[in-house]
Parts: structure tokens; sequence; C-alpha cells
């Protein structure tokens, strides 16, 4: 493959899930940026209240800048709020071939709900108004991907050969 691809949209997109199964078919590496921050930092929760969520989007850019220029290009999981930071979204327009993985506003709130684990920037038993203002605020810089990839109603792997299918012949 010669570019990274970058997969980006709201929480509960499924950014990880189909990455992982995305990298595996093109036989290429997975890079998930809230993994890596945690890693180097702590849980993301822990950030947020300590350091803040300025903290948190540089340290997004400081992981995606390592991983586009160290490694072979590969599957990358944005943090859905990683390109809101303007140095971030720049990376991602630079060096890598976008994936906005898009749901609905509806599709969004279900399933942001029904997840198990709290989301560090919603907080427990969020609002309906809480989703709708990120996620609209949100919705100019995801249109800005290369390509947009509708989520809902799909398997992972129908999801996964959709994207596949989609992709610029001269990228891998
Ligand atoms: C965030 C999304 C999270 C994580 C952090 C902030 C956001 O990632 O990076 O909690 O601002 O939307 P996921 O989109 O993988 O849940």
């Amino acid at each position: 493959m010669r570019r990274h691809i970058a997969l980006n949209g709201f929480m509960g997109a499924g950014k990880t899930t189909i990455g992982k199964k995305l990298a595996n078919r093109l036989g290429v590496r997975f890079f998930d940026l809230d993994a890596l921050i945690v890693a180097e930092h702590g849980p993301i929760d822990v950030i947020f209240d300590r350091l803040g969520k300025a903290a948190f989007r540089n340290f997004e850019l400081t992981a995606l800048t390592r991983t586009v220029e160290d490694e072979q290009p590969g599957v990358i999981a944005l943090g859905g709020g990683a390109v809101t930071h303007p140095p971030t979204l720049e990376l991602v327009k630079a060096k890598t071939l976008s994936i906005w993985l898009y749901l609905s506003i509806d599709e969004t709130i279900k399933r942001v709900k029904s997840a198990k684990r709290v989301r560090p920037l919603l907080g427990p038993n969020p609002k309906d108004s809480k989703i709708i203002g990120l996620y609209t605020g949100r919705l100019s810089v995801y249109r800005q991907s290369d390509l947009i990839i509708p989520a809902a109603g799909k398997t992972p792997a129908k999801l996964v050969t959709a994207i596949v299918e989609q992709l610029p012949k001269e990228l891998l």
C-alpha cells in the first residue's frame, strides 16, 4: 500500500472495529490513535480531567505525526475529535487517504447510548442534545474526508468490502 488510510467519524462509527478488519483484509498494520495515547500517557478520562482537552488533542497530533512519519502505510483509526484540531486535520489531508465512516445523527445517538463504555467527552448517560451539538459541530471537518462511506446497516465484513471497492487503485 502506498499511503496510510485514516478512518474518521464520530464516536460509535466503528473506526477501531472496522479499522482492524480493513487492515487485515489489506495485509497491513493497524494503528489505533487512542490506544497509542493510552499506552504512552494513561487513560483518556484521566488525561481529560488532569490536563484538559487541548493537551489530549496535542497528544493525538503527536501520535499521528509519529505514525505517518515512522511507519509503513497502514490503517489508522483516528479518535472522533482528532480532526477538530486544525494541525491534525492538515496532517490527515497531507499524509493519508481519509475515510469518513458516516452515521446519521439518529444512528449515532442510538449507538453511543447503547455502548457499555463511558465516553470521556460525553460522560455517563449523555443527553441527546449534547451528542447532537458535538456531532453537528464536527460535520464540516468530517466532510473534508477523501471518501465518505455509510457505515450503518452492514455487517463489518460487508462494510470492509464496500471500503475496499472504493479505494483508488493507485493506492493499493
Ligand atoms: C473523542 C473520541 C474518542 C477519544 C476521546 C475523544 C472525541 O475516540 O479519542 O474520548 O472527541 O470524539 P472514539 O471516537 O474512538 O470513541
